[in-house]
Order: C-alpha cells, then sequence, then structure tokens
C-alpha cells in the first residue's frame, strides 16, 4: 500500500529523532511491502529562520494532503525572549488548532526491563500502563482575551481557561471509548473546587457517563492526581482531562517510564476506533532539548513509538506497529540504553545506533 506522511522535524533533538524514526518506518515499508511517501516540511524555530512564520503555509499544505503527520519538537533558546513577536511553539499550536487534533493521547507503559532505573521504587511502578487523553485544542491554551497590557498601576497579563460544553463533550466522550477497551473505568481530572471551567467540565463529563452506564466514572481533582500519579501509579487505567493539566500532569507521568524519552504521543481529530484510519499528528511528549541537539545522545524511542501509534491509528497497519513496538521492546531486553535510560551493566549507545537496532530487530522479525 501506499501512504502519503508528512515528516517535520522542527527544531534540536526533533531532528535527531526523526531521522531514526523515518529509519525505522521504511525499514517497515521494505518488510511489509509499503510505500511511505515522505514530505518533509519547516515548523518552529527553524520556520521563523526560514521564513518568518513558524508555521508556513506550506506546511500546513503538506499536513494536509497527507495521512498522517510526524513532528520531532520545536522550540529552543535561541528563540525564547518573552517579548518575540511569535515563538516556535505558536507552529505547533496552530497546527494543531487548524487540523482539528483536539484529543490528544500519551500512553504511560513501564517497560518492566525499566523499572530499576527510575527514581521511584520498583514495587510502585512495576506493571503501570494508563493513558491519558488531554485536551489539545482549548483551555488556556487558545481561550481569549489573551494578552498583555500596561496600566497606570503597572503590567498585566491574562490567559483565559475557556471551555464550551462540546469542546468538553467531544473529548470526554473519547475518554468514555477508551475506557471501553480498557478497564471500564474512566477518570476525569478536573479542579472544581476552584474553577468555574471545570465545573463545567465536570457536569458535562457527569451528563455524558450516561450513555456510557457500562463505564465507571471518577472525578479526581488535578493536585490529588498529581500526588497519585508517583503515590499509586497502577490505580489508574483511563484519565481525561483539559489542555494545560494534560500537559503538565504527563510531563509528572513520564518520570514513571524512566524518561521523557519514552513517552509517545498521538494528537488525533476523533475516536481512535479499530479498521478506520484517523488522521493524526504524531509526536513524542520531550521538547527539543537543545543542548543534547545534534550530539547523537537523544532517545530516539519516543519518537519511534509515536511512529507506531501512526501506523496503527491513521494507517491501520496493526500488525506494523505491533512489529515496532515489539522491536523497542527487544533492544531494550538486549541491554542497549540511551543516556537516559542508561543503568549499570547496561550498553549505552547513542540515537542513531538505537535506531539502527530497532530496526535491525524489525527486519529479524
Ligand atoms: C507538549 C509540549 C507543547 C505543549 C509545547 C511545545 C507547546 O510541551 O506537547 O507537551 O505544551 O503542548
Ligand atoms: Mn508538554
Amino acid at each position: 500500500m501506499q501512504f502519503n506522511i508528512a515528516v517535520l522535524p522542527g527544531d534540536g533533538i526533533g531532528v535527531d529523532v526523526c531521522t531514526e524514526a523515518v529509519k525505522v518506518l521504511r525499514t517497515v515499508g521494505k518488510k511489509y511491502g509499503h510505500e511511505f511517501k515522505l514530505k518533509e516540511g519547516l515548523v518552529g524555530g527553524i520556520a521563523i529562520d526560514e521564513t518568518g512564520e513558524p508555521l508556513p503555509k506550506e506546511t500546513l499544505k503538506i499536513c494536509r494532503i497527507s495521512q498522517a503527520v510526524m513532528l520531532g519538537a520545536v522550540g529552543g533558546t535561541k528563540w525564547d525572549d518573552p517579548n518575540a513577536k511569535t515563538r516556535p511553539e505558536n507552529g505547533l499550536l496552530e497546527l494543531r488548532k487548524k487540523m482539528g487534533l483536539f484529543a490528544n493521547l500519551r500512553p504511560v507503559k513501564v517497560f518492566p526491563m525499566l523499572i530499576n532505573g527510575t527514581n521511584l521504587k520498583p514495587e510502585i511502578i512495576d506493571g503501570v500502563d494508563f493513558i491519558f487523553i488531554r485536551e489539545l485544542t482549548g483551555g488556556l491554551y487558545f481561550g481569549k482575551p489573551k494578552k498583555r497590557w500596561e496600566t497606570a498601576g503597572g503590567r498585566k497579563a491574562v490567559d483565559s481557561m475557556l471551555y464550551s460544553e462540546q469542546e468538553i463533550d467531544r473529548i470526554v466522550r473519547v475518554g468514555f471509548e477508551l475506557a471501553r477497551t480498557r478497564g471500564k473505568k474512566l477518570i476525569s481530572v478536573d479542579k472544581a473546587n476552584v474553577l468555574e471551567s471545570s465545573r463545567l467540565w465536570r457536569t458535562v463529563a457527569m451528563e455524558v457517563a450516561g450513555d456510557y452506564p457500562d463505564v465507571e466514572i471518577e472525578h479526581m481533582l488535578v493536585d490529588a492526581c498529581a500526588m497519585r500519579i508517583i503515590q499509586n501509579p497502577k490505580y489508574l487505567d483511563v484519565l481525561v482531562t483539559e489542555n494545560t493539566f494534560g500537559d503538565i500532569l504527563t510531563d509528572e507521568a513520564s518520570m514513571l517510564a524512566g524518561s521523557m524519552g519514552m513517552l509517545a504521543s498521538a494528537s488525533l481529530a476523533g475516536v481512535p476506533q479499530e479498521g478506520k484510519a484517523i488522521p493524526g499528528l504524531y509526536e513524542p511528549i520531550h521538547g527539543s532539548a537543545p543542548r543534547r541537539a545534534g550530539l547523537d545522545m537523544a532517545n530516539p524511542i519516543a519518537m519511534i513509538l509515536s511512529t507506531a501509534m501512526m501506523l496503527r491509528y491513521s494507517l491501520c497497519l496493526n500488525e506494523e506497529a505491533k512489529a515496532v513496538e515489539d522491536a523497542v521492546e527487544s533492544v531494550l531486553n538486549h541491554g542497549y540504553r540511551t543516556y537516559d535510560i542508561m543503568d549499570e551493566g547496561k550498553t549505552k549507545v547513542g540515537t542513531a545506533r538505537m535506531g539502527d537496532l530497532i530496526s535491525k530487530a524489525i527486519e529479524e522479525k
């Protein structure tokens, strides 16, 4: 089969990890007889440097004609001036918004061979397997008013955590649908004891729950959730939450898996369904780590696992997705580690070698 894929490496280690993900994708193509037609586009800081905009029209066009988008990372100290006209991150936010990618799936799975390499006790994280569904096109990131201004009494700034009932309804439904395919329990995370937007969130979540009598719903306050993630992560299965809460909680949750370099994500415009291809954007949850860029250090696994999610959700290639995931597991089982997950007695490898090893494991399957 033939597939059009947009590849947006972006900035910093985004470039390093994308190279490896493409390597893996090519291997999958060869092994399973698919042609992946890849088109590269600019996004983020590099796009600002070359075109003046973080999301050039040409990039958006490439994304729109593709079945899926692979994105490395955006941002860097070079573009960090808080008074700059635009920022690399705006490119990513605009892309998510313009493509309607409101559902961000972030699985948190602890690989058994890494449980000694994290900051948490092995017995706490052994067997952890949950998934965050982060609302991605609303809340503080996009709500208006959003501005800075001067007053006689000094400068002020505002961001608005704005949600409509439709936005809440559709994301909570993604949560229920996913919960149906897993443990039939959904945790909706909010701050309903303080925030009005959270009280609407909870109200709508309770209403939607009526359509899913087979799924149990629990409402959890975001501060308690942050605590629960490290206190008893095995308690968690499917969680749904608004944009900013999801951003923060998933960075925290990545520490269970040992490193940000291990966590993949899929951003979708609807509910993922078995056998139905759905357009999506696939990116690791980590950032551009400018200090590690180009040094052959970065862990490409998050990007490679994101690619597996792409094969599954946007291309309906389940067997191929599984092959990539199995290859990652096998390479880790053989003791290969990038610096961020390195442990005593293991073999330290760089970005490219990790990509080679995973590709080889796919070939040899
Ligand atoms: C993420 C990132 C982005 C976000 C940044 C780069 C805009 O942190 O995908 O988690 O905040 O959504
Ligand atoms: Mn983040």
